[in-house]
């Protein structure tokens, strides 16, 4: 009796280092990136009462949101249905105890989840990328936070508002949840402000000279590859493989696949465990969050110049509103301006308003810096699911607070929590920051630079017609 306790006890210290449960991990590494859960992502961090600014009445509040969790996108569903597949092959090897050279494995109850998980026949790919239940329910809830909050200016009359989204389904459901927190009533049976504005809401889908520079171009992802072909990188994937039992490196899709089916999981359903999680470590999960990272920073972000440009359509749309309310004997309406799109739009919107600017651009060689360690770019924090960022412009009884020498200022919210600006205090601005600094990049805001290169074919063919009709005298002599 007390042998077999000694023989368990040793197996268990020799399996010990590698064998812990990830399923039952009392605190799980829970930041996916752009498929970060709502709760998750400002996890720690109070909101808190920025928005009683002492002397000052909230005016007007102009607001982006993401939408919530979803279905799994149409490109990626083929990919993740093959984890039906990959999942027999793990336990299979499971089963055959395929790891001779290896200490790396799961433990049986990681095993057992994985072995229970099957394909949700729910989703079908006529519902791709469609919102999910839990996503209509915490846009319900984030409308109703938000009403709570400003009372004054989020009120029940609906010609205070003017939604604006962008034209899929997903945007409109998300714009039916919000408004339904918002009234507790069905959005189509009341008379709503709503335009459908894409170049406003996603003007990187009109603007060519940007998709040929910057989305297609192959070195935004210079960094990210440099990134993903380290020796560091190489080994995670070799080490996932023989986790699974596989003794050559699985394929880069599937590594992905199995990264989206985890957080996809923990999206859905933030109390569920997602088996596939338990593939990978913390440090694994923290590196495939960098590796999203550097290709939004390039992407969207910092990295590359062209991103100032295109990021300034909703800075100029807050500008145009709040300019409407600026000394206003009366108040004016609308009084919320709110936006429905998506994370790539909320990420240049972010940097053109200059926030979340690291000191050194992110690359694939620092990730061990402490500038890539604690980055302020950081798209689980960003761009979450139902991501929101808002500006609250109020107005001030001058001298009545000490602090507050302008009687206009904005309070910029991010996902509920200050936005820090290095110009301001906690979000707080004043009306002539906001005014000079985010009024020049308003009045600069045009989209012209987008057909460049239209412009100069236009040009040039202009220049060929022109020159054959000058040619046409002599030609026809
Ligand atoms: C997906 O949904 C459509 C429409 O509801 C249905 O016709 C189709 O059979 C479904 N496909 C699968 C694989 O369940
Ligand atoms: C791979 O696993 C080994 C343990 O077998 C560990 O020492 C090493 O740090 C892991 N490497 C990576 C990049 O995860």
């Amino acid at each position: 009796m007390r042998l077999a306790l000694l023989f368990a006890l040793c197996l268990a210290i020799v399996h010990g280092q590698e064998e812990s449960c990830r399923s039952g991990d009392e605190d799980p590494y829970l930041l996916f990136g752009t498929k970060t859960a709502y709760t998750f992502s400002n996890k720690g961090i109070p909101v808190s009462r920025a928005h009683d600014v002492p002397g000052c009445q909230p005016l007007a509040i102009w607001m982006m949101n993401r939408h919530g969790s979803h279905n799994p996108e149409a490109d990626e569903f083929a990919g993740l249905q093959k984890l039906v597949m990959f999942k027999n092959n793990v336990i299979i090897n499971y089963r055959n105890g395929n790891f001779r050279n290896t200490n790396l494995r799961m433990c049986m109850s990681d095993v057992n989840l994985l072995e229970r998980w099957e394909w949700n026949p729910r989703l079908n790919i006529s519902y791709a990328g469609d919102l999910t239940s839990d996503g209509y329910i915490s846009t319900q809830h984030l409308a109703q936070a938000w009403k709570y909050r400003f009372p004054g200016i989020l009120t029940d009359n609906v010609h205070d508002y003017l939604f604006k989204y962008v034209n899929d389904e997903r945007s409109s459901t998300t714009f039916r949840a919000f408004t339904e927190g918002l009234f507790s009533a069905q959005a189509d049976n009341i008379d709503i402000s709503k335009e459908s504005d894409e170049k406003l809401l996603r003007p990187y889908k009109f603007c060519p000279s940007w998709s040929t520079d910057v989305e297609e171009n192959a070195d935004t992802l210079t960094q990210l590859n440099i990134f993903e072909s380290k020796q560091e990188y190489k080994e995670m994937i070799n080490n996932i493989s023989r986790r699974l039992g596989f003794n050559y490196d699985i394929e880069h899709e599937t590594l992905h696949s199995m990264y989206d089916m985890c957080r996809y999981n923990k999206a859905w359903d933030v109390t569920q465990i997602s088996p596939w999680c338990a593939a990978f470590t913390k440090d694994d999960l923290k590196r495939l969050e960098y590796a999203e990272d550097l290709m939004t920073y390039y992407k969207y972000g910092y990295g590359s110049p062209k991103n100032q440009e295109i990021g300034c359509t909703g800075v100029k749309d807050m500008m145009d509103f709040f300019r409407t309310h600026v000394d206003k004997e009366t108040p004016q309406q609308p009084r919320a301006v709110i936006h429905f799109t998506e994370a790539q739009m909320l990420l240049l919107t972010l940097q053109a308003l200059g926030a979340r600017r690291d000191l050194a651009p992110l690359t694939g060689d620092n990730y061990h810096t402490a500038v890539a360690q604690s980055r302020k770019w950081s798209t689980s924090a960003m761009t979450p699911f139902n991501a929101n960022l808002a500006a609250v412009l109020y107005k001030c009884t001058p001298n009545s607070n000490f602090q507050i020498n302008d009687q206009y200022q904005v309070l910029f919210l991010e996902n509920e929590r200050p936005l820090y600006l290095e110009e301001c205090r906690v979000g707080l601005c004043s009306w002539s920051f906001v005014k000079n600094r985010f009024g020049l990049i308003a009045d600069n805001c045009n989209l012209k630079f987008c057909n460049g290169a239209d412009k100069v074919k236009g040009i040039s063919f202009l220049g060929i017609v022109l020159a054959l009709l000058l040619e046409l005298p002599t030609l026809l002599n």
